[in-house]
């Protein structure tokens, strides 16, 4: 069995569900819904910001490893696992934000790789705890251990980012699935003005439709974050933003940009125009 195929197993594994759903409802209550989570997502960066937290102590530890493979003083090494130690604390803050809105399989393999951190972080502890002994050997030894551990949690990370898409742009094949320019999409008199989401098609690409009144607008249906049919979420009373009814990230309906997370990625918005009673709509950036 290659490794992706355990791993694949471990997205299966329901038992760990009993530990999910309390550690998800108390990551959830503890970061709120506000300016806090969001930052931690990563909406401000238009990114998720866990993967570009993790270089400060991926990088402190793997260097500090070198370090011990020298024959040089224990300093250098001590300051960069104890770096590396209080960079983890950011770094899984953002992680533990994001896994609270995935699907339930990534939070089973996020559960391990989270719990792998903390394995190792405990290890990088009792190391630099070694070391202010006097203790060197032993804790180049616990060092050691704890990279093990790290890579075998990066390795689940990687699966979690590219083989179950966390963290990706969901919305990124758009573009090249719809023709450029201006493209036929329904009769004006298909779509009922009160403002309510419909649902309709081009080119393959799913598009989510809001009428109100004389202004429409026009965005790719499936969010960015994880595919969330946006036909399906919730207006807001001024008619300004859509909200995803799978983990509630909210775009601006007039250029699809990301006013709540956990989306960090913006939807598609498409211009439109009314020809001969016809909605017309066009991708910038298409084809
Ligand atoms: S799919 Fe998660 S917020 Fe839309």
């Amino acid at each position: 069995m290659n490794p992706f195929e355990s791993v694949s197993a471990l997205e299966d594994a329901k038992p760990l569900d009993r530990l999910v759903g309390p550690v998800r409802e108390g990551v959830r209550s503890l970061l709120g819904g506000g300016i806090v989570r969001d930052a931690l997502h990563g909406v401000w960066l238009g990114h998720p910001l866990h993967p570009v937290l993790v270089q400060v102590p991926i990088g402190a530890f793997t260097s500090a490893a070198i370090l011990d493979s020298l024959p040089v003083d224990d300093s250098a090494a001590s300051a960069l696992i104890a770096t590396g130690i209080v960079s983890t604390v950011p770094a899984a803050a953002a992680g533990l934000a994001d896994w609270s809105e995935m699907h339930e399989q990534q939070q089973r393999v996020g559960l391990i790789h989270a719990a792998a951190n903390t394995v190792a972080l405990l290890m990088y502890g009792a190391s630099l705890a070694a070391r202010r002994g006097g203790h060197t050997g032993r804790g180049k030894a616990w060092s050691y251990a704890g990279l093990g551990v790290l890579s075998f949690s990066g390795f689940l990370g990687g699966h979690l980012a590219y083989r179950q898409a966390a963290g990706a742009n969901h919305a990124e094949a758009v573009p090249h699935l719809i023709k450029p320019g201006w493209q036929d999409l329904c009769a004006l008199d298909d779509l009922e003005a009160d403002g309510v989401p419909q649902h309709m098609t081009l080119n393959s690409v799913e598009l989510v439709v809001v009428r109100r009144g004389e202004r429409i607008d026009v965005l790719s249906d499936r969010c960015s974050h994880l595919s969330g049919p946006l036909h399906e979420g919730t207006v807001s009373q001024d008619g300004a933003c859509i909200t995803c009814p799978w983990h509630g990230s909210m775009f601006s309906l007039e250029d699809g940009s990301v006013r709540r997370g956990p989306a960090t990625a913006p939807q598609h918005a498409f211009d439109v125009r009314v020809e001969s009673g016809r909605l017309e709509v066009r991708l910038p950036g298409a084809g």
